[in-house]
C-alpha cells in the first residue's frame, strides 16, 4: 500500500521504524570521512534537528554520570543501571515509533532524517542493558545462559533483544540496498512484535506497581491504533477528530487492560479496579495519562494545521501544485 500523504510529502507504508534515513536530495549519501559525524544531515550540513536528537539520546547518560555517587551508594548500583538502561532503551524505541506519526501530525517529513539514530540510540541502552546483567553475574557466561533460560522474562527479553540487535545491524544504507527495500522493509516491521516482546518483559519484572509500565504500554497501543487507523483510512492525513477519537479509544482500552490485568493476578472483579480510576484520592490512573498525551496530540495536530495554512511559502507551494 503506497500512497502519497500530502501533508509531510511521503508515502504511508514507506520503511518502517529501525529505519534507513531516506538519502538527501539527489541521492548523495552523506560522504563516508563524514559519516561520524552525527550532526550533519545527509547533505553534509550541520543539522538543529539532529543535535537535538543526539543530546536526548545522551541524556539519561549524563544524568546516571552525575548520579554517580547516589548510584555507587545505592543498595544495588548495578541493578539500578540495569533498571534505567532497559527503561530508557524501551523510552528510545517507542520514540523511534513515534517518528511516522508526528512527522506527519506535526508536518514536518524531515523528523524521518533522524528516525534511524533514535533507534540504534535504543539499541545502544540496550547492549548497555545486557552489559551490565553480564557484570552483575561476575562475567560468568555460564551463569549468564543458565540464569536467561531459566527465566521466562529473561527468554523474552533475551528473544527481544536479538531482534533489536538483528535491526541495527541492518540499519545501513549498504544492507538496506543488498536485501532490496521490499524484504528490507518486512524485516523491519518485526520492530512491531519486539515492542511487544519488550513490554511484556517489562511487566514481569514489575514487582508491585503497574502504572508506569500500564502507561507506557498505552502509549505504545496508541502508536500501534494509529497506524491500523491510517493504513484503514490508506492515508497518514487523520484529522483532528480522528485523534480526538483514537485517543478516547485508547485510553477506554487502557482502563479496561489495567483493569482486566489486575483483576487476573491479584483475584478482585475487574470492576472494582474500574472503580478505583474514578477515586480522586488513588491518584491519576494511567488511562487518563493515556487519555491527556493523546489529547495534547489531536491539540498538537490542530495547531500544526492552523499554523501551516498561514505559512504564505506553504500556501504558495499548494498554489503552484
Ligand atoms: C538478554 C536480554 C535481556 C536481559 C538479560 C534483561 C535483564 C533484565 C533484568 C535483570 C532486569 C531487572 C529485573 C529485576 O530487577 O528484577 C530488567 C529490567 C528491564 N528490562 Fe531487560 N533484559 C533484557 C532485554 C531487554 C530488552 C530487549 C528490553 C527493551 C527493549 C528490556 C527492557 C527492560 C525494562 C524496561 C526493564 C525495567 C526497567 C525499570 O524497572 O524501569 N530488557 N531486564
Amino acid at each position: 500500500m503506497q500512497n502519497e500523504d500530502p501533508r509531510a510529502g511521503t508515502r504511508v507504508g514507506g520503511p518502517p521504524e529501525m529505519a534507513v534515513a531516506r538519502r538527501g536530495a539527489g541521492g548523495q549519501g552523506v560522504s563516508p570521512s563524514r559519516a561520524w559525524q552525527l550532526w550533519r544531515d545527509k547533505r553534509g550540513r550541520v543539522s538543529a534537528l539532529r543535535i537535538a536528537a543526539l543530546a536526548l539520546l545522551l541524556g539519561p547518560l549524563a544524568k546516571a554520570l552525575a548520579e554517580t555517587d547516589a548510584i555507587a551508594h545505592g543498595a544495588r548500583p548495578i541493578n539500578e543501571l540495569i533498571h534505567r538502561s532497559g527503561f530508557w532503551a524501551l523510552v528510545f524505541l517507542g520514540i523511534t515509533l513515534a517518528v511516522t506519526p508526528f512527522r506527519h501530525i506535526a508536518r514536518y517529513g524531515n523528523l524521518v532524517d533522524v528516525r534511524r539514530m533514535l533507534g540504534v540510540g535504543a539499541f545502544c541502552y540496550i547492549a548497555a542493558h545486557l552489559g551490565l546483567f553480564i557484570a552483575d553475574q561476575s562475567y560468568d557466561l555460564g551463569k549468564v545462559v543458565h540464569e536467561i533460560t531459566h527465566r521466562v522474562y529473561l527468554v523474552i527479553g533475551a528473544t527481544a533483544w536479538i531482534g533489536l540487535a538483528v535491526l541495527a545491524a541492518t540499519s545501513t544504507d549498504g544492507m538496506m540496498r543488498r536485501l532490496g527495500g521490499l524484504r528490507w522493509r518486512r524485516l523491519h516491521q518485526l520492530v512491531y512484535a519486539i515492542a511487544l516482546l519488550a513490554l511484556v518483559h517489562y511487566f514481569q519484572q514489575t514487582k508491585a506497581d503497574v502504572t508506569v509500565p500500564v502507561f507506557v504500554s498505552g502509549l505504545f497501543l496508541w502508536l500501534m491504533a494509529y497506524r491500523v487507523l491510517a493504513w484503514w483510512r490508506d492515508s497518514h492525513a487523520l484529522s483532528t477528530s480522528s485523534l480526538v477519537a483514537l485517543a478516547m479509544v485508547v485510553a477506554a482500552l487502557t482502563f479496561a487492560g489495567e483493569a482486566i490485568g489486575i483483576g487476573i493476578a491479584f483475584h478482585v472483579s475487574p470492576l472494582t479496579v474500574l472503580s478505583v480510576a474514578f477515586d480522586v484520592d488513588a491518584g491519576v490512573r494511567p488511562g487518563w495519562q493515556v487519555l491527556a498525551a493523546g489529547l495534547a496530540v489531536a491539540v498538537l495536530d490542530a495547531a500544526c494545521a492552523r499554523w501551516r495554512s498561514r505559512d504564505p511559502r506553504r500556501l504558495k507551494a499548494v498554489a503552484a501544485e
